[in-house]
């Protein structure tokens, strides 16, 4: 009986330390303690036994139960608390770790011009209007004193709708329509998006932005224009920039101009806009009285002076938002 005690506790101790889940402890349990369990059979076995020894015998079986019991009660705790440690781990955030950086993001160069270019106007007086994309052809281009028969209209030019209307072509339309509802003085600025049906290269896109500006009065002159250019140019390009006015043509300007600036370590004259006085028969069109009002207008490439100002060749840069190109403003 003491050699068969002896080999049970042997075998179960073993068992239970190769445990590695609580299912496998449930299992050891119902080998030895389960109702014909290794050590129940014991029990029944005790009959076999001589009446002298039956006492002793009674007291080792029950002791060999209890130290099963135990020990297997004691690793089923230890794998608890191993399960435990393990959940807690996994569930659990190292604060010593470095952030995750997601990135600033930055104003694209294209809005970094239109927005110090419209605080210059502001400071000179200038208030904002905005126009339709979509425009008809009669502001985009009769209202204009652009005729039907005029090359602007080319096919070339003009993205044309299949519903009669245009892409507008420049920002001039919004000229007719500030004016068509509000009496002189005027003095306004028109940023936007403008269309042109081009061939795409380095300098030429099928849309870029433009501001317009004008000015109608009772007293306006060349002269002020001339003096209005030259100060946003020396504000936004620096005091020592260098610019040039050339006679140019323009339908709705008469005379009309073209403004050239010199960039430092630029070589050679760079256009940035046109202007002129606005031609009589424009006022006309909108309801004014040419012999009582006259105004100026300008218009003027926003991609252009952002490519000039940062040293960008290719004006199909700013449209492609690769990340290594913007990051870099
Ligand atoms: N609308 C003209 C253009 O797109 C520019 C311009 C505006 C010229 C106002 C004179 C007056 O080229």
């Amino acid at each position: 009986m003491q050699d068969k005690i002896n080999q049970i506790q042997q075998t179960a101790e073993h068992a239970v330390d190769a445990c590695t889940a609580l299912e496998e402890i449930e299992q050891q349990r119902v080998r030895f303690l389960g109702k014909k369990g290794e050590v129940t059979l014991l029990f029944q076995h005790l009959k076999n036994v001589p009446v002298e020894e039956k006492p002793q015998a009674g007291v080792l079986i029950n002791t060999l139960k209890d130290h099963i019991h135990n020990i297997l009660q004691l690793k089923k705790e230890r794998l608890e608390t191993a399960q435990l440690e393990k959940q807690l781990l996994s569930e659990s955030i190292d604060v010593t770790l470095p952030g995750q950086n997601s990135g600033f993001g930055k104003i694209h160069p294209l809005n970094r011009t239109l927005h110090e270019l419209v605080d210059i106007f502001h400071s000179l007086g200038f208030s904002i209007a905005h126009g339709p994309e979509i425009e008809t052809e009669y502001y985009n281009f009769d209202a204009l004193n652009i005729p039907s028969y005029h090359p602007a209209r080319d096919m070339q030019d003009t993205f044309f709708l299949e519903n009669g209307m245009v892409l507008r072509t420049h920002t001039s339309p919004v000229q007719i329509r500030v004016m068509e509802n509000k009496k002189p003085p005027v003095r306004i600025i028109a940023p936007g998006r403008v269309y042109r049906n081009e061939a795409i290269n380095y300098k030429s896109y099928c849309l870029f932005h433009q501001i317009e500006g004008f000015y109608v009065d009772s007293a306006v002159s060349f002269a002020e224009l001339k003096g209005v250019l030259a100060f946003v140019i020396r504000e936004f390009f620096g005091k020592e920039t260098q610019f040039r006015i050339r006679p140019s043509y323009f339908p709705f300007t008469e005379p009309s101009l073209e403004c050239d600036i010199m960039v430092k370590g630029k070589s050679g004259w760079m256009e940035i806009l046109g202007a002129g006085m606005i031609h009589p028969q424009v006022l006309k069109s909108v309801g004014y009285d040419p012999q009582q009002v006259q105004g100026y207008a300008f218009g003027m490439g926003i991609e252009r002076i952002t490519m000039l100002r940062y040293g960008i060749d290719d004006i199909r840069l700013l449209y492609d938002n690769d990340l290594r190109f913007l990051a870099q403003f």
